[in-house]
């Protein structure tokens, strides 16, 4: 792919390219192993960056643009056509999705369709805001009208797990709201962005979507550092947020959304139904090979029961099916590089070097990508897996005596995302959700952690968010309540009236969105 839409134009790059690979392999007559090669993509630089960059600015023009300027029903119906476009494309997509990071097609459809449903409700979200924002409102004899306009330039990167859903999960609230947008592809998911510009192109007046390609680390701290963007919205580290941040001259300009690291855990009480907590734990540390933000990333386990579960927990994991992820039911595919398999190889050695061992059979054994799942069992303090965010296949468990000592774990822990807590009493649960709602953000009763349903609030504590994100929330994400007043006087609502009933403002009107 060798396309690049900026200011509405597909500039063809004859620069360096990006090969990009696949995480499957194949096997050559010899035997040996070779990822397969899915295409390339251009390799930009800060040049590129900046004529990214010019012409969005050119497209907002500080906010007298054409874009800016549409109605609400104008740039519903832009996104009505990008949407039309790119599912005319599913096929297509879906299937670089999963090529590309090796997610099960039965997944990267789901992708695809959760993201076209997340499209179609924030339209409707936004026709009920706007149609609740058209009127007046008069307070001690001021006569206002309140709606939200566009925050300015957003730059949007999603990130590989979720490359279509979690990127499409910002940029289109920020598009819809009136924003110009500079996208950034995750490293892989990149590929299944060129059957969409087409549809980019087509859909949206020049410049009001633009895609950064190029490496991370060079320009996106670069086109931070211009103080030009307005909105940040990242899904990814908290370490590399931090830094973005602070590369903007001037931070309180700068509006943040983001969705970072995780490390939701999962405490099982005596309590608790064993299958219901083995089957919840599964799902909830092992889909898409537990890339997930929201995935279960360490159990706490009553030591009561800790055996029983830890029994059913491997026999489950036993019963996974492993393998390409075009295999229908598969459920364990292979890992997006060798460096992830390196880094989970790394923390089970860390694990084991310090007591824990791997429990179930064939824990961590590794073909080239694919990885079969480990659980570690006693994992504590002091260990790598006791705290980092592992987001792979590596299951830590510990088990406690005290309910204290989970806690304790969710309290000290760096991320405040969400838990899962399995048990039955009523009298503990509603204790254990009085403490824990005041360290993460969601607590899931017999139940896995995860974003859905997408009208949800989507949020975290500490270092896993800033900013609320759900179809209702991002909208008021990328926007900012503004305004226009008068005094309540004959003078004010002949006005008024005259702007009104002549059709003569976007904003001043009292239109109603079907
Ligand atoms: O990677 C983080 C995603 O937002 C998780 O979404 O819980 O629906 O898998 P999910």
């Amino acid at each position: 792919q060798r396309a690049i839409l900026i200011n509405g134009e597909m500039r063809i790059w004859k620069g360096e390219t990006r090969t990009v690979h696949s995480p499957v392999c194949v096997q050559a007559a010899d035997g040996t192993l070779s990822h397969v090669e899915l295409g390339s993509v251009p390799v930009t630089g800060t040049v590129e960056a900046d004529a990214a960059l010019a012409a969005a600015v050119a497209a907002y023009d500080h906010g007298r643009g054409a874009w800016p300027n549409l109605s609400v029903a104008e740039r519903i119906a832009c996104v009505g056509d990008f949407t039309n476009q790119i599912v005319a494309r599913r096929r297509e997509i879906v299937n670089l999705i999963m090529w590309e990071i090796g997610k099960s097609l039965a997944d990267s459809q789901k992708e695809f369709d959760r993201t076209i449903d997340y499209i179609r409700a924030t339209v409707e979200e936004l026709k009920r805001l706007d149609n609740s924002n058209s009127r007046f409102e008069i307070v001690d004899g001021t006569i206002a009208q309140i709606r939200r306009s566009p925050v300015g330039i957003a730059l949007c990167m999603g990130p590989y797990n979720y490359p279509m859903n979690e990127t499409f999960s910002t940029l289109i609230p920020a598009l819809i709201m009136g924003n110009v947008v500079l996208f950034k592809p995750p490293r892989f998911g990149v590929l299944l962005y060129y059957p969409m510009l087409e549809a980019f192109r087509s859909a949206f007046p020049p410049g009001v979507i633009n895609i950064v390609y190029g490496q991370g680390h060079v320009v996106v701290p670069h086109i931070m550092g211009s103080g030009q963007v307005n909105v940040l919205a990242l899904i990814g580290s908290s370490e590399v947020a931090d830094q973005l941040k602070k590369s903007h001259p001037k931070t309180n300009r700068l509006r943040a959304i983001l969705g970072l690291g995780a490390k939701n855990a999962a405490i099982i009480m005596p309590d608790a139904d064993i299958e219901l907590t083995v089957r919840e734990c599964i799902t909830g540390s092992l889909s898409f090979n537990g890339q997930r933000c929201t995935a279960i990333k360490m159990i706490l386990v009553h030591q009561s029961i800790a055996e029983t579960f830890l029994r059913r927990f491997c026999e489950e994991v036993g019963k996974l099916a492993i393998g390409m992820p075009w295999e229908p039911g598969v459920m364990l595919t292979p890992l997006p590089e060798m460096e992830m398999v390196a880094y989970m190889n790394e923390c089970i050695a860390d694990a084991e070097a310090k007591g824990a061992k791997v429990i179930n059979p064939g824990g961590g054994t590794t073909v080239e990508t694919l990885f079969y799942p480990a659980v570690l069992f006693p994992v504590r303090e002091g260990m790598k897996l006791y705290r980092e965010e592992q987001f792979g296949p590596i299951i830590p468990v510990a088990s406690f005596e005290d309910i204290e000592t989970p806690l304790d774990y969710v309290i000290t822990s760096d991320h405040g995302q969400q838990v899962a807590i399995f048990g039955s009493n009523p009298d503990q649960i509603a204790s254990l959700v009085d403490t824990l709602v005041n360290q993460v953000c969601r607590v899931n009763i017999n139940c896995q952690c995860q974003r859905g349903p997408d009208v949800f609030p989507f949020v975290g504590r500490k270092d896993s968010a800033e900013g609320t994100l759900s179809v209702h929330d991002a909208l008021r994400a990328f926007s900012i309540r503004t305004m226009v007043a008068a005094k309540q006087t004959e003078a004010s609502k002949k006005l008024l009236d005259a702007i009104v009933l002549g059709n003569k403002s976007n904003f001043i009107n009292t239109h109603f969105i079907l």
